[in-house]
Parts: C-alpha cells; structure tokens; sequence
C-alpha cells in the first residue's frame, strides 16, 4: 500500500478527493494519507472532516495532518498537488483588475491567469524541491494547481526531470455532460483532442466505435453543453456561473461547428461578449466564496459540534480523475487520458517542446502522448499565440523582466490593446507585491 501526501491539504477539494480515494481503495491500496498545507488554520478545519471520511471506509488508513515538509513527504509515494498561492482573495483580484478595464475576469485564462501564473510558478518548485529531497524517489506528483499551461511550462523550464504529471479536470468534466447528452456512460467515451491547457479541442467523440460529433454538435448549438433541464449531478458545476459557462459555448460551436470547444475557448474567442455577461463587483472568487467554501467550513463546524458529517463536499469527476491518473501510473495500466505533457511531436506543428494537452498512456515511467499530426491553420495560429503568451509569462517569472510580462499580456488573445495589457498588468504589479519576483 501507498503513503499520499495532499500539498494543499487545506483546500475544500480535498474531501472529495479523499473520498474518490475512500472507494477506490481496492484499485489504490494506502497505508497512509497526509495532509500538507501551509496555512496551518484552514488545513486544521478541514481535517476532522477529512478524517471522517477516512474513518467511514478504513480503521486502518494512517492519517497525518502537517505543515512540516519532511513529515509530508518522507518516504510518500504519491503527492496530490493543489496548492492554490494567495488563495481566494488573490483570486478576486485575477477576476476583478482585468474587468475594472473592461477585459476578462477569470483565474487562468487572460490577465488574471497570467497574474496567477506569476505567483505559482517559484512556490510549485519549491514544492517539487521538498518532494524530491524527502519522498520516495520514484514519487509522482500528480499536480492539479492552476494555471497549469503555465506552472507545466515553468516545471519543464526550471525541473525538466522532475516526476510531475500536470492535469486538468476540465476535458473529463465536459466527458461527463457529452455523456449525459449521449445518455450513456463517461467511461464509454472515446475521444480525440488537441491543444493547451483549458485552450482545446475535441475533434472525435465516439461510443462503441461510433462518431457522435453530430449528435452533439446539434445539442450544444441549442443548449450549449448541458443536458436540457440543466440538471447537474455535480454541485459545482450547478452553480450559476458554471452553468452559464457551459452554455456559452453555444455560439463558438455555431460559428464553428467542426470541433467542440473547451469551455475556456469562450474567453479568447468572445471575450466582450464574456466581459458584458460578467458582474465585475461579484465574480467566481465571491460566489466560491460564499458557496464551497462557507458550507465546507460550517459543516466542519457542525461536525465538531454535533459528530454529525452533512455531505457539503464536492465529489464527482475531480476526484475520480486524479485517482485514475494516479492508478495509471502505480500499476503501469498504459490507460489512455487528456493530460498535460511535453509535446515531443504529437501535435506535428507546435514545436516539439511545447506543454499541450492530448490524449497520452500514462504508464508507471510517464505519460506516452499519441499522434496527433498536423492540425488545421486556425486552430495552430491560436495555438501559437497563446503558447507564445504563456512562454513569455514563465521567461517574464524567471528573468523578472517587466517587458516580457508586457508582452505576455499584449499578446494574450483576451487583451484588446497594448494600453489595456500595460494598464492591467501595472494595476497587477501593485495587488501581487507580496507575491511575485520584482519585474
Ligand atoms: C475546472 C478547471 C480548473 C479550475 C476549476 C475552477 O475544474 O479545470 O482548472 O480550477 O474549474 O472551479 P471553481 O469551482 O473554483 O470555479
Ligand atoms: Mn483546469
């Protein structure tokens, strides 16, 4: 069985994480599970509710709650990663400097993105340092933080070597409603795509050998990516603002019917239109805040108050695709995921070095992408662009040079001007003084 360390043990996904662990057990055998966080407050009110859902499944799962590195991580064999740096205040001002300037709000696309990026990049490191000097040395991080087209750039760029796989739950959240739609199972799902991080395409949908793209393609033009009444088995993403977001997909895929589009396309694609249908004094930070991350914290309450655990976590595809990936990974089952990796040719015109997100083995020594080939010019040009934005942003974060963060923010799809790139960028420089290498 395996020791798992959570870095970021303090976040509300972790109960859902835990929990997709709790039954999966039989497939992904621990010993024990650590939390590590270093705020030590948020990580302590989490943990008793984390501990229950240990407790519900196993009395005999060892479970540890830490701030000290060297208890996190010695000897570990998996280290889940999902720090998030500045937490949800930083994120209100990602979301909140851009739409003061009419541009994009949001965490990992666009200016805020960007912003996040430059706070992440040095701290994941530093973390990738601590699992390397203590955990076992064929440790996998399977790494969640955000924004992971940037902080995958920055790892290959700072720790080429380092035993990290990057991923995103966005291409399997949309699996899940493409199934919905389908009315089968997400498991049956057969999928083609190509791209960056929350910047792709699937170009194939098949169930039992059979391409649903036509089916689909008709659904999403009338209703965007949800099922018709809307109804979300996933709390998350029953929120209004994700569910505005899958139905903004809408327009991309009738101006562009080849394709479905990740749902973050919508933000270089229509970014005014985006920005018209956002309220920049309450953004997705606010209503997080108000919503996960209040009810986590009162049913943690009201646990420690009554020993009665009310069922406020998130679980759903978040949790079982970091458990997948990590099984792929501990029993060399070669199964095939949309993960974040080196391109290493897949994609036959991005350069051979660029982080994309395909379809790739992953195997017990790493993810093994599969061909791609060439893509179509459109969808290269974006590509390149925004490769260029984010390649920029990480070389702005290791030379701390303000005139490549200028650029990544100029040449970011979301930004109209390179008036509006300097004005956000300087406003940014301001709220991430605690935060960011001098520019
Ligand atoms: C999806 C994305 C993640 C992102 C998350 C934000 O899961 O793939 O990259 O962090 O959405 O969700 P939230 O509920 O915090 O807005
Ligand atoms: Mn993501």
């Amino acid at each position: 069985p395996f020791i798992l360390s959570i870095a970021g043990g303090g976040s509300t996904y972790t109960p859902g994480i835990v929990k997709s662990l709790m039954v999966r057990l039989e497939d992904f055998p621990l010993s024990e599970i650590r939390l590590y966080d270093i705020d030590q407050e948020r990580q302590d009110t989490i943990a008793p509710v984390v501990e229950k859902v240990i407790r519900d499944h196993s009395d005999t799962i060892k479970f540890t709650v830490t701030t000290d590195a060297k208890t996190a991580f010695d000897g570990a064999h998996f280290v889940f990663a999902q720090m998030r740096v500045g937490q949800y205040k930083m994120r209100e001002q990602d979301e909140k400097i851009p739409l003061r300037h009419g541009v994009v709000g949001q965490e990992t696309c666009g200016p805020g993105g960007l912003a996040y990026g430059l706070r992440t990049i040095l701290p994941m490191v530093e973390l990738i340092d601590l699992v390397e000097e203590y955990a076992s040395p064929k440790a996998w991080i399977v790494n969640y933080s955000n924004p992971a087209a940037i902080v995958a750039e920055g790892v290959r760029r700072l720790r080429p070597n380092a035993r990290v796989l990057n991923i995103c739950d966005m291409p399997v959240a949309a699996m899940r409603n493409m199934a919905a739609v389908l009315n089968v199972d997400r498991h049956d799902l057969d999928v083609d795509y190509f791209g960056l991080n929350h910047f792709g395409w699937f170009t194939s949908v098949r169930v039992k050998g059979e391409e649903k793209l036509p089916e689909l393609r008709e659904h999403i033009a009338k209703f965007g990516l949800l099922t018709e009444d809307a109804a979300q088995t996933d709390p998350q993403h029953s929120d209004p603002s994700w569910v505005k977001t899958w139905r903004h997909i809408q327009p991309l895929m009738e101006a562009f019917p080849e394709y479905i589009p990740n749902p973050y396309l919508q933000y270089y694609l229509m970014p005014n239109y985006i920005v018209e249908h956002q309220d920049p004094d309450y953004t997705r930070a606010n209503e997080v805040m108000d919503g996960r991350e209040k009810r986590l914290f009162e049913a943690a309450r009201e646990y420690k108050e009554t020993g009665i655990l009310p069922d406020a976590f998130h679980v759903g595809v978040h949790g079982a695709f970091i458990v997948d990936v990590a099984c792929s990974l501990a029993f060399d089952l070669r199964q095939r995921h949309l993960v974040i990796v080196e391109n290493k040719g897949a994609i036959a015109d991005l350069p051979y070095d660029a982080m994309v997100e395909v379809p790739a083995y992953i195997t017990s020594h790493g993810p093994e992408p599969i061909r791609v080939g060439d893509i179509p010019r459109f969808h290269r040009t974006l590509l390149e662009q925004q490769l260029a934005s984010e390649q920029l942003l990480v070389e702005a974060t290791l030379e701390g040079s303000y005139e490549k963060a200028l650029e990544a923010f100029t040449l970011n799809k979301t930004v109209p001007s390179v008036i509006h790139a300097k004005k956000i960028l300087d406003d940014m420089i301001e709220a991430n003084r605690e935060y960011w290498p001098e520019l």
